[in-house]
């Protein structure tokens, strides 16, 4: 076989059979088939696309160039659950407690944060003492012991999508549905869970920008997951606006812990007790509507709060800040930002206010970067809330006061302040099962 063939068969629009695909991805990691012919398969496919078939031939390929992570020795249905990431999304630091404390067993493996979108794991490590990398036997007894553990994803977890991926960033191919499919589920395949529930980002700060192209990436990774055996329901929430108040790692460890109290903003509350719902019915526990109320009492009672305590302390963790959260490390800097004129918030550009926290230090430039885990933002006033002239839009909090002046102009520039209120956008558009779309 022939790199050169593959790549004239997909750039002619044709179909890469199973041995192909095989051979390619078995290659590629060996490093027997050099980036730039990678490059040029890949752009064949951002241009061609791929069929459903090859799709899922070439998940289970990137999925099977690595471990494939075996949980039985975890009693019980294993749930995992995958944002395709945003800013403010600290969700898997509430629904993986919320459905723990509802007796179903959570076994996940996070990401870092890359560009302006946050990381559970960086999240996780702005507790004190947080150990996020655990061997198997130990992550297996945390979750059979307290329901949940999360933890950073192994080495060697699809090599094939680390490098795939970092090409795809420098050849301009990220954006394409069939590879994202692939890139997401062949890692989700590999971390072993019965069933995923996949939060698919729509709006400014998403991969996805348009509704449609989320639909269509939401109804690829239904069909992979669902022919691979794992039962998969996709749901397609806004990322037009940051979710909740907080940005930032430990800021919004602290919102976690405010919404598994039952304090949480109404956003972050809605979408985490869908979310968790939507868990809880795929691995059997009842009705979409009987699920959310188990989620529900799960925070009334105090349990799932209790739960996510539990793991932090298990994990090394100082668990007196999950009690107390005023006890994490302030910046040593806050700067308001105020509002330069009276009206509605029309919009707010997620991703230029992600970049805004990162320039604060909340997140990386580079994989290898540093953050800092005190430095991010609280937002005072979203989409919709009508502001005084002078007003605090937002306060910014850093480790060094010089950072304040290019993050509070990136902050300005991705937020408009309108006469007339926008239109309410829906916090959860449609939600995607084998079975069909259901639009809201
Ligand atoms: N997240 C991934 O893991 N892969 C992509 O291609 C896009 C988002």
């Amino acid at each position: 076989m022939r790199m050169y063939d593959l790549i004239m068969k997909k750039r002619n629009g044709e179909e890469l059979s199973k041995e192909e695909m095989h051979w390619m991805i078995q290659n590629y990691v060996k490093g027997e088939i050099p980036d730039y012919q990678m490059s040029a398969f890949l752009m064949a496919v951002y241009f061609r696309g791929m069929t459903e078939a090859e799709t899922l031939t070439m998940t289970l390929e990137v999925a099977h160039s690595g471990d494939m992570v075996d949980l039985s020795g975890i009693e019980g249905i294993k749930v995992d659950k995958h944002s395709t990431g945003g800013v403010g999304d600290k969700t898997t630091l509430i629904v993986a407690p919320i459905v723990a404390a509802c007796g179903v067993k959570v076994a996940k493996m996070s990401g870092r944060g890359l560009g302006h979108t946050g990381g559970t794991v960086d999240k996780l490590e702005s507790i004190p003492n947080m150990r996020m990398k655990i061997e198997r036997e130990e992550f297996f007894s945390i979750v059979n012991r307290i329901g949940l553990s999360v933890v950073g994803q192994s080495g060697n977890l699809a090599p094939a999508d680390k490098k795939l991926y970092a090409l795809r960033d420098v050849t301009a191919t990220v954006d394409s549905i069939p590879l994202i499919a692939v890139s997401i589920m062949s890692k989700k395949l590999a971390a072993g869970s019965d069933c995923i529930l996949l939060d698919v980002k729509t709006g400014s700060g998403a991969f996805m920008k348009t509704l449609e192209d989320s639909v269509a990436l939401a109804k690829e990774m239904v069909s992979i997951g669902e022919q691979a055996g794992k039962r998969t329901v996709a749901l397609i929430t806004d990322m037009d606006l940051p979710l909740g108040q907080n940005i930032g790692n430990s800021l919004e460890v602290i919102e976690a812990v405010q919404t598994l109290r039952g304090e949480g903003p109404s956003d972050l509350t809605e979408l985490c007790l869908c979310l968790s719902a939507d868990m809880l019915y795929l691995a059997g526990k009842g009705s979409p509507e009987s699920c959310r109320t188990l989620a529900e009492q799960s925070i009334e009672s105090g349990e799932a709060l209790r739960r996510l305590a539990a793991m932090v302390e298990a994990q090394g963790g100082d668990a007196s800040v999950i009690w107390n959260p005023e006890k994490f490390a302030k910046a040593a800097y806050q700067r308001e930002v105020l509002a330069p004129r009276e009206g509605f918030v029309t919009k707010m550009n997620s991703e230029g206010i992600g970049i805004a926290a990162c320039l604060l230090g909340a997140g990386r430039e580079t994989v290898d970067g540093t953050i800092d885990y005190r430095a991010g933002m609280v937002l005072k006033k979203k989409t919709g809330d009508y502001v005084r002239e002078g007003e605090v839009l937002a306060v910014l909090y850093a480790s060094h006061p010089e950072l304040f002046a290019s993050a509070e102009k990136k902050y300005l520039d991705s937020v408009a302040i309108e006469e007339k209120k926008a239109k309410e956008l829906p916090l959860i558009y449609a939600r995607v099962t084998k079975e069909g779309t259901l639009f809201y």
